[in-house]
């Protein structure tokens, strides 16, 4: 049977995280709704003890929200969580989302507490979040460097206290897919995992964020923890529209979907980059410029004959319409008579080899193309009609 995979999307609370990436209240409530309309699962709106601002907007979505279950990020402490609550009690599918260090790192850097103080930390919180509310989320930070055993014994006891959904988060970015699929195996093994929905959280400081979170799928998790263009802290969270095209395009491989409607995903990229000022690099998967732009002569010839020759997916289902073929010092004559029809004109009245000449010349000196500059070079390559 196909697996649903629930997108969980953390663009306003770890995506916000990131250095100059805050937004305004109204900015997040725009793109909260956009996320619900989208077919996002889980929202997670913000982190209501942290700022004012936050817990502000976190009460705003979850008045706006239709479908999706809104969040609020608490640490494990009783202040944290009430203020989430006081934050999401209006959504209609509040969720708490609380979370605790179980790395030795941590631990001892950070937290200055011992393992059966975690425990037991957990227990009081988890069970303290759930009297509030039904659904809650509990993460282990840094579970990825944590001792598997305690962190069998940590989501054991988040279980028991009433936890909905255990996140596995590689929060430093740290494992590789083929550790993360040994590591959920053996917390499933050893641990009450499987009874839960198992979510996981990839940081993309090695650049595996969304390898990692796919690997997950394959044994089991149900939710990825994701952001919109991978924004977040450091090199960001794992990408929504490279795991959601992902699955979508390899769902031969994964027998999954999400509910993301993918033709959104274009505009909501872009409200992200104007609400955050974070721009999207050109060659960035989905959403880049030039994710589905092709300038070489071999490539162009193959894509306007069949764009499955160099494409896997199809521009138009990420809401991607602007035409992918761009004329460049790399192109040959397929582009160029693709885009003389593309202007409406008639490629028999044009010396084709000697405009694909200019157009050579023509890069030597300058990088930017616009239409009117191949409508000049059209223009002095006519072919004359000789009339008797
Ligand atoms: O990266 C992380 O571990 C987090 C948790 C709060 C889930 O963001
Ligand atoms: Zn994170």
């Amino acid at each position: 049977m196909m697996k649903k995979i629930k997108i969980f999307d953390t663009t306003l609370r770890d995506g916000e995280q990131s250095p100059g990436c805050s937004m305004t209240i109204e900015q997040k409530v725009k793109i909260a709704k956009k996320l619900d309309e989208m077919g996002v699962d889980v929202i997670e709106a913000g982190f209501a003890a942290s700022n004012n601002r936050d817990y502000e907007a976190i009460v705003k979505i979850s008045k706006v929200v239709k479908n999706a279950t809104v969040v609020s990020l608490a640490r494990c402490n009783k202040k944290d969580i009430d203020k989430a609550y006081e934050a999401i009690k209006y959504a209609k599918h509040p969720k708490i989302h609380t979370f605790i260090a179980t790395s030795d790192i941590h631990l001892i850097n950070k937290l200055h507490m011992s393992k059966e103080q975690v425990i037991q930390r957990v227990k009081e919180c988890v069970s303290y979040a759930k009297e509030k509310c039904h659904e809650i989320e509990f993460s282990l930070e840094d579970a990825t460097r944590s001792d598997k055993d305690f962190a069998c014994q940590v989501i054991d006891t988040a279980i028991e206290s009433g936890a909905t959904t255990i996140n596995i988060p590689d929060t430093v970015g740290y494992i590789t897919p083929c550790e993360f699929i040994e590591l959920i195996d053996y917390l499933k093994k050893h641990s009450r995992l499987k009874e839960v929905e198992i979510s996981v959280h990839c940081h993309n400081d090695l650049g595996l964020a969304t390898a990692n979170s796919l690997a997950a799928i394959k044994t089991g998790a149900t939710q990825i923890e994701c952001t919109v263009n991978g924004i977040g802290e450091r090199a960001g969270n794992t990408a929504m529209e490279e795991v959601v095209a992902s699955i979508k395009t390899r769902k031969d491989y994964f027998n999954a979907s999400t509910n993301i409607e993918t033709k959104e995903i274009k505009t909501i990229s872009k409200m992200v980059v104007e609400a955050t000022g974070s721009i999207v690099q050109n060659n960035k998967a989905i959403v880049g410029a030039n994710a589905f732009k092709h300038e070489a002569g071999i490539h162009q010839a193959g894509v306007i004959n069949n764009s499955l020759t160099y494409e896997v997916m199809n521009p138009k289902d990420y809401g991607i319409y602007e035409d992918n073929i761009v004329i460049g010092i790399h192109s040959g004559k397929n582009a160029i008579i693709d885009k003389i029809k593309k202007l409406g004109k008639n490629v028999s009245s044009y010396d084709i080899d000697s405009i694909v000449i200019e157009i050579k010349q023509f890069f030597e000196y300058n990088s930017n193309f616009s239409d009117e500059d191949f409508i000049n070079i059209l223009n002095n390559h006519k072919i004359k009609i000789l009339s008797y």
